[in-house]
């Protein structure tokens, strides 16, 4: 059961009866539009903002854990998976990483925080309304010097592509894949298009249990020790220790 501290935040919980179909849909899905349509995303920036030091990359992940558990359910990659993701960025030392879905910049600070010194990252983001909380959290947080956010998606015509050949022209070390679930599989092929991997570069892709992403599973068991090779992290859905959950760490093989 969602729990709502903050006045005005409870409209994703009401059946909705009246409204524009677009409305209407928003609040049957929550976060199929990227934000959960009752304003928890910009309540979190302004509670990272009110309650830690700025410059605290560590206050501020806290304070982002804190506010998933005790206030509203965000689809952040949370503390049990997040500790996947940073073991893996730890172990591939990575120079240039791409991410494929900032939210609110939860994974991203988790990221920054182990990414080697120098290191730079870029998050793209399809919705502007989350671009722009997470780019107040990391300016708050401290780390804009070396995470940079792109609103846009891989398949938008070659847009953020474009944006992205100069930066990662040397290519990229590590990949942490968190967007839509029907697009881990494309957008991986987009990147590979791209010849953006070497051999060594890292995957990581978060949900493939749940809600799942079928094609990029299966994808990576059909290459498995050609192209790819996987381990595969069993673990729980986010803020929570029921539903059961799959991380993948894949390194390309070339
Ligand atoms: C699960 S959340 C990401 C959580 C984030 N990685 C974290 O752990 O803090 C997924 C995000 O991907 C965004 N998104 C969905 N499709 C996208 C696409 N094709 N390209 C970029 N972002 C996308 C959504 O708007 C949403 O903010």
């Amino acid at each position: 059961m969602w729990r709502t501290v903050e006045a005005g935040m409870s409209a994703a919980k009401q059946w909705p009866t009246h409204g524009s179909l677009p409305r209407i849909l928003r609040r049957l899905t929550p976060f199929s539009y990227g934000q959960a349509g009752d304003g928890r995303e910009r309540a979190l920036a302004r509670y990272v903002l009110a309650n830690t030091p700025p410059g605290d990359l560590d206050a501020a992940i806290a304070a982002i854990d804190r506010f998933a558990y005790r206030n509203a359910r965000l689809i952040n990659i949370g503390e049990e998976k997040g500790a996947i993701l940073d073991a893996a960025v730890r172990a591939a030392r990575p120079a240039r990483l791409l991410e494929l879905g900032t939210y609110c910049g939860y994974s991203a600070l988790r990221i920054a925080r182990v990414m080697p010194p120098g290191a730079h990252l870029y998050s793209i983001e399809r919705g502007a309304a989350n671009a722009r909380v997470a780019a107040r959290i990391w300016r708050h947080a401290g780390v804009t010097d070396r995470v940079h956010g792109l609103v846009g998606t891989l398949d938008d015509g070659g847009a953020t592509l474009g944006r992205l050949r100069g930066p990662v022209a040397g290519g990229l070390d590590f990949v942490f894949i968190d967007h839509g679930k029907d697009e881990y599989l494309s957008d991986l092929r987009l990147i590979l298009g791209e010849r953006w991997l070497h051999p060594g570069s890292v995957v990581v892709a978060d949900n493939i249990e749940y809600p799942g992403a079928p094609a990029y599973r299966d994808y990576m068991r059909r290459h498995e020790g050609t192209l790819w090779s996987t381990v595969e992290h069993p673990t729980h859905v986010e803020y929570q220790s029921e539903l059961r959950d799959l991380v993948f760490e894949s390194t390309y093989l070339g």
